[in-house]
């Protein structure tokens, strides 16, 4: 069946947020109700998704380095996506798999765009060269207030990362350019209230998937 943007013959599916706002735990359940359908769903995250993309993760979440440019935050993001698309992505869409990250390249614009401040435009220009037209056919977005967010990831995690220490208005920062974005592609965009029970949170997925695709 063809489906999608572009040469995909696959299915992409991205989850994005900030953090603790479920997006693991929904990957999981997306990929529970997909296989009950499908014969292969992939399920990677970003940044990584390939040794070398899982490398540059560990640079780009390290605490041990001074603060990184923000220009440099940005391109080596997109060093692991072009790594991810290559080698995981665009194979996986090409033998009509499912693909589901863990984020992609709308966390660039919120992170780093939002964010830190990085211009649109030059993220734009890397989005081109390096996303194409491998462009998600569906994203949701799980969205919920900040303080959720940090509570929820808090609760959860064990030492904070280089993103993890910023602050709240980073992250308020980060949430408007994500809804911002949803606003602008309500075609692609799917926002959930992340603040809602996980199982709700889930049923809401699940009708959405047989919405678009359906059966
Ligand atoms: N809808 C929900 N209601 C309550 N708790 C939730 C909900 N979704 C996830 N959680 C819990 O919040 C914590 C963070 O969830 P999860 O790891 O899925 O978030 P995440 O978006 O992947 O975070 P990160 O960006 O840090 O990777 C976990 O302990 C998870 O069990
Ligand atoms: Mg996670």
């Amino acid at each position: 069946m063809m489906s999608g943007t572009g040469a995909n013959r696959g299915h992409f599916i991205t989850l994005e947020g900030i953090e603790g706002v479920g997006k693991s735990t929904q990957v999981e359940a997306l990929r529970r109700l997909l296989a009950e359908r499908t014969a292969e769903v992939v399920v990677t995250r970003e940044p990584g998704g390939t040794m070398l993309a899982e490398r540059l993760r560990g640079l780009l979440l390290a605490t041990d380095l001074p603060p990184m440019d923000s220009l440099t935050e940005l391109m080596l993001m997109f060093a692991a996506r072009a790594e991810h698309l290559a080698q995981v992505i665009r194979p996986a869409l090409q033998r009509g798999a499912w693909v589901l990250s863990d984020r992609f390249h709308d966390a660039s614009y919120a992170y780093q765009g939002g964010g830190r401040g990085e211009a649109v435009t030059r993220i734009a220009i890397l989005d081109r060269l390096v996303v194409g037209d491998t462009q998600p056919d569906l994203t949701f977005l799980l969205d919920a207030p900040v303080a959720i967010g940090m509570a929820r990831a808090a609760a959860r995690r064990g030492q904070p990362d280089r993103f993890e220490h910023e602050q709240q208005a980073f992250f308020e920062r980060v949430r408007d350019c994500y809804l911002t974005r949803a606003r602008a592609e309500p075609g692609r965009f799917v926002v959930l209230d992340a603040t809602r029970p996980v199982s709700e949170v889930t049923a809401k997925i699940s009708t959405v998937l047989a919405q678009r695709f359906p059966a």
